[in-house]
């Protein structure tokens, strides 16, 4: 048994297009200050036809292993975490596995539980490591989803889309997770989810932030007491981020838990607030909800903007998937900011998105339902941008096309 397992390298992608919630809060005549500071967002991400769960998946996975110098021979256990399935039986790991080349002696599955489906994928993946079953080889861990909910509805200025891929081995230079206290919580809950044949979101929203809270009270009082780890020894906390506010009222409930405890003598809350979480949340702020892959969002911006300032601290991670499933865990941030400067992504990806107004947002998403109909492929131009592509449906069959590798039909 390994007693050091966790991330060994971690890198974002980031659909080409975006949508500034000023925009869209004047398209549905609402303040945008409802969006920009009742929510907290400011922009959220906007996918082509040709993006999908499997080519922001795979697109994050080359960034992490080309960052690493890490070869697809050194894979052997992909783990795809999300709640956008492209088939109800043929995982995205299938494709990914593909797309990448991967060694085909690797174990190749995808992990679903609503936003939780990731931290599933990463759990499983480090226990693998740290048992030695891996025999040196690593796992690929990808949180990737796109959020979607109906025009119109309360959650639509919430929706979001990305992927975040994060090395798992025993040489945890970014991440080394605490040995893992037993601080989870399911309950049978209807607060959000997506029925078969529905490609939006069904969610009570209200309801949702209780249950998000309640989970989040129940995993951090376990998490406390059997980990022993206290407030005082977090440099940071993450929390999944479905909106940024949220993160806020998460923390706002663990706070007001230890400033009671303490009898007053404590900092203030929006200045601990600052400290501990407002940091982690400016590419949140900028993509909106990506599922599954919200918390490792912060994590990957977190690292990435605070770089030196945040190596060798202690990070506390709460995971919630609707449902629900939630777990509290936290890790140590390796002490050589060089491991990960340069090679997460995040900003960069940013910087080359393109803005949408309201019209053609919608024409985006009917392109996006009419790519998941048999008979959308269409042959492709010019390999213009480097990047994979889905070049939609033959013979009811995906077709993708990578870089250098002409497509799967
Ligand atoms: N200026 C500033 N703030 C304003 C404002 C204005 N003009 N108008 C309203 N606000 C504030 C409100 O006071 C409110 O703030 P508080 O939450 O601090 O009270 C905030 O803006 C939101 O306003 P409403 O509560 O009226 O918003 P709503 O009912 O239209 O919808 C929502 C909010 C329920 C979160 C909705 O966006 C939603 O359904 N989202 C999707 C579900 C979700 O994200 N749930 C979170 C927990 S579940 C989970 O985490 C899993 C997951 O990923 C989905």
């Amino acid at each position: 048994m390994n007693s050091r397992f966790g991330i060994e390298g971690i890198a974002v992608s980031i659909p080409s297009h975006y949508i500034d919630l000023k925009t869209l809060a004047e398209a549905r005549g609402i303040d945008p200050a409802k969006y920009y500071v009742g929510l907290g967002g400011r922009r959220m991400a906007v996918v082509t036809p040709e993006e999908d769960p499997v080519t922001l998946a795979a697109e994050a996975a080359r960034k992490v292993l080309g960052g690493y110098q890490v070869t697809p021979d050194d894979i052997g256990m992909l783990i795809v975490g999300s709640e956008s399935g492209v088939d109800a039986a043929k995982p995205i790991a299938a494709y990914v596995h593909g797309l990448l080349g991967l060694n085909p002696q690797c174990r190749t599955f995808d992990t679903q539980h609503a936003c939780y489906g990731a931290t599933a994928a990463l759990r499983l993946a480090a226990d693998w490591c740290a048992q030695g079953n891996g025999r040196r080889r690593k796992a690929l861990v990808i949180a990737t989803d796109i959020a979607r909910y109906e025009v119109g509805s309360a959650g639509e200025p919430t929706q979001g889309a990305g992927a975040v891929a994060m090395l798992v081995s025993t040489e945890p230079g970014v991440v080394a997770f605490d040995a893992y206290p037993d601080a989870v919580f399911t309950e049978d809950v209807m607060d959000f989810w997506r029925p078969h044949y529905r490609s939006t979101a069904l969610v009570d929203g209200k309801y949702s932030i209780e249950c998000y809270l309640r989970a989040l009270e129940h995993t951090y009082e376990a998490y406390e007491r059997s980990s022993g780890v206290r407030w005082e020894d977090f440099t940071h906390l993450l929390f999944h981020v479905p909106f940024p506010k949220m993160a806020y009222k998460a923390f706002r409930r663990l706070y007001e838990r230890e400033a009671a405890r303490r009898n007053g003598d404590f900092p203030p809350l929006d200045a601990e607030y600052e400290r501990l979480t407002g940091p982690a949340l400016w590419a949140n702020v900028e993509v909106g909800n990506i599922y599954s892959g919200s918390l490792y969002l912060s994590l990957a911006a977190l690292l990435e903007r605070q770089d030196a300032a945040v190596a060798g601290g202690r990070i506390g991670l709460f995971s919630y998937g609707s449902g629900s499933c939630a777990e509290f865990f936290s890790g140590s941030v390796g002490p050589d900011a060089s491991v990960w400067r340069g090679r997460i992504g995040v900003a960069e990806a940013l910087a080359h998105r393109t803005e949408v107004g309201y019209e053609t947002y919608l024409a985006l998403r009917r392109a996006g339902e009419a790519m998941s109909k048999n008979g959308s492929f269409r042959a492709p131009g010019p390999e213009a941008n480097g990047h994979v592509r889905f070049l939609g449906i033959h013979d009811d069959r995906r077709v993708y096309d990578r870089p250098g590798r002409r497509a799967m039909v």
